[in-house]
């Protein structure tokens, strides 16, 4: 990897570690999503960099891709599961890092942080997605927690927010190694026992596919951003109100969808509702592994 993209990578994942830092105080029962959403993404702009997807914040059963809506009025409340997923890029070179928020001190959460300890520390050049889902799991049941079994860890990549192979946080026989140099995100999801998300109905995340033509001007002008200004990461709905009236941006979007010009992030839950803890670091593979989202000093 050339120094300069390294370097790119360790201040984007610095980032990271910064912007969590300076909210933690803010993290309370009654703070608005919106609010916390809001002062995250600026935080990231203002130290010089742009998000790599809209800040997830992703409550209980709900386990990734909620984003607050632009005039969402939901506040954190007492003992709920407020996982946190940043991201952030510098000229495409991402962090993604997540930690989960609760007012009342949690096993669940607790058991993420040492899985994924587990799982880093296996991390070298050479190591396979079969060892790493094993370690996964085996920490998990070692602490008598479960994992997401349909969620997974990826690789990263220059604008490239979830790259292939997917990192299974389970048992598998797959045999794909990482090289030294691959960058990866490894994000064990933690439950009480094994269990699955699917896709609910809502959706406020999307992402730029291809160029399709739309009648709507606001379509054509949206898909022109998702490509040049967003660089083809996620955005949120919300983003889009600084520029385009509420009822312009619903039309616009369901055009876009229409003809599978955007990708949509439908808001994954679990299935039976089971409350959900993540943690999340952004890994680079050496025989010391760098945790771009976890700088030392
Ligand atoms: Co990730």
């Amino acid at each position: 990897m050339e120094k300069e993209i390294l370097e790119k990578y360790k201040k984007a994942g610095k980032i990271n570690a910064e912007v969590k830092q300076e909210i933690s105080h803010m993290l309370k029962p009654g703070l608005k999503i919106l609010d916390l959403a809001n002062k995250i993404e600026g935080l990231v702009k203002k130290k010089g960099a742009r998000p790599a997807f809209p800040v997830n914040i992703s409550i209980n059963e709900v386990a990734a891709h909620y984003t607050p809506s632009f005039a969402d009025t939901r506040e954190i409340q007492e003992g709920e599961l407020v996982k946190i997923d940043i991201g952030v890029h510098i000229d495409g070179y991402i962090g993604d890092m997540a930690f989960t928020y609760c007012s009342q001190p949690n096993h669940l959460i607790k058991a993420s942080e040492k899985v994924l300890e587990k799982a880093i520390k296996i991390i070298k050049p050479g190591v396979s997605i079969s060892e790493i889902g094993t370690t996964i799991e085996n920490s998990a049941k070692a602490q008598g927690v479960g994992v997401i079994v349909n969620l997974t860890g990826h690789t990263l990549d220059k604008y490239v927010f979830h790259g292939p192979p997917s990192i299974l946080n389970v048992k598998n026989n797959l045999d794909h190694k990482f090289k030294e140099w691959d960058v990866i995100a490894l994000e064990p999801f933690i439950t009480e026992t094994n269990g699955h998300v699917k896709n609910s109905g809502t959706v406020e995340i999307y992402r730029y596919l291809m160029d399709r033509p739309v009648r709507l001007m606001e379509a054509r002008k949206i898909l022109a951003m998702a490509r040049d200004e967003y660089n083809s990461l996620p955005f949120a709905k919300r983003w889009l109100y600084k520029k385009f009236s509420p009822i312009k941006v619903s039309l616009a979007l369901r055009q876009l969808g229409a003809v599978e010009a955007l990708e949509t992030y439908p808001v994954l839950k679990e299935i039976e509702n089971k409350p959900i803890a993540q943690s999340e670091h952004t890994i680079i593979v050496r025989d010391k592994p760098i945790i771009t989202t976890k700088p030392v000093e």
